[in-house]
């Protein structure tokens, strides 16, 4: 059997310097209603954020975009001073302009992405206010925008971490950054992450996933949970969960930490009680057949893609 406690308890060195416990925490919840304007339930966000740092999580993912600002602003609120070993990465590049609005596009949708150097700049120097940092410890590109050069859009990152702003350039994308770009940038810059849509249900990123693997990159899979559709009764990991004694949630989890020591898991929830059963798929023991038909339920059943990131 494998003990998943042992893995989680076994933590990654972003970028050779900073180690972070694997199973993480994502903060997009924790906003209003279709992720603009402040938390629904303040207090509760409080108490999720205190509870998960509480108890082991010292990798939080954020974004300027969450809220916009609002975000980052109770996660200051609920943790400043920050823990030394607590790294919070935060994202920027992208443009929101309403509640539950990220996509434009006609027919195939894209995502409104904003490179501009400039703009790049103005929204470090607005983080690192929200977070009420001097350093923002893992900055990630939200989007490449194809309308900017790379080496542009990268320089100015690269300049900022010159600057002492930011210290290590991590990468997202919708629904994924893909070898070929992770090529291109590499040419450019030393990135240490990349954020792309990846679960047990949707796996269609795994070449990115062997690529970070290879370069010694964290893969930081956006929709863990598949955005809520593995949790609960209608998962389709329901029925195989009462098999195990767990919850569909954590067998997601559970599976995602086995899949690669390269993952770092940012599962979101603005429950606590969700947060304590997440943070419980730590306790998980599963052997390879269980991994394996973890894997062969989820994509058999599964066949979403997302429409919100
Ligand atoms: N880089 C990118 O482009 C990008 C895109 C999307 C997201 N992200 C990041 O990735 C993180 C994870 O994505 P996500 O939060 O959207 O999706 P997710 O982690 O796949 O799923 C979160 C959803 O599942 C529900 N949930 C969580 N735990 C549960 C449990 N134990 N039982 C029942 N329901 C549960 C949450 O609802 P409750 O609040 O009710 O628990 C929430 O609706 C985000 O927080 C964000 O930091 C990044």
């Amino acid at each position: 059997m494998t003990s998943l406690q042992s893995d989680l308890t076994t933590t990654f060195t972003l970028g050779g310097d900073l180690p972070v416990n694997r199973l993480g925490y994502g903060a997009m919840h924790l906003t209003g209603p279709g992720f603009w304007g402040p938390a629904a339930d303040p207090d509760e966000a409080v108490k999720v954020l205190r509870y998960a740092v509480d108890h082991g999580v010292n990798f939080i993912d954020t974004a300027d975009s969450y809220g916009p600002g609002f975000n980052e602003q109770i996660i200051r609120q609920a943790l400043h001073p920050y823990p030394e070993d607590l790294v919070i990465s935060t994202k920027g590049g992208m443009l929101r302009s309403g509640p539950d609005d990220w996509v434009r596009g006609k027919g195939e949708p894209y995502i409104v992405a904003l490179g501009r150097p400039e703009y790049l700049r103005q929204q470090v120097e607005l983080s690192l206010r929200n977070l009420g940092v001097e350093r923002i410890e893992l900055y990630q590109l939200h989007r490449i925008d194809p309308t900017v050069p790379l080496a542009d859009q990268l320089g100015e990152l690269l300049r900022l971490k010159e600057q002492g702003k930011i210290h290590h350039i991590g990468l997202s994308g919708q629904p994924e950054v893909t070898v070929e770009q992770l090529e291109q940038v590499g040419q450019i810059a030393d990135i240490v992450a990349v954020e792309n849509l990846y679960n047990v249900a949707d796996q269609s990123g795994d070449e990115a996933l062997l690529y970070a693997e290879n370069a010694g990159l964290a893969f930081i899979p956006w929709f863990p949970l598949g955005h809520g559709d593995l949790t609960g009764p209608a998962s389709p990991l329901t029925e195989l969960a009462k098999q195990f004694g767990a919850t569909p949630a954590q067998l997601a989890l559970a599976w995602l930490m086995h899949r690669s020591p390269n993952i770092l898991l940012i599962p979101g929830t603005s429950s606590l009680a969700h947060l304590k059963a997440n943070l419980a798929a730590a306790d998980l023991d599963l052997d390879d057949d269980a991994l394996a038909a973890i894997s062969e339920t989820a994509t058999r059943a599964t066949t979403w893609r997302p429409s919100v990131t």
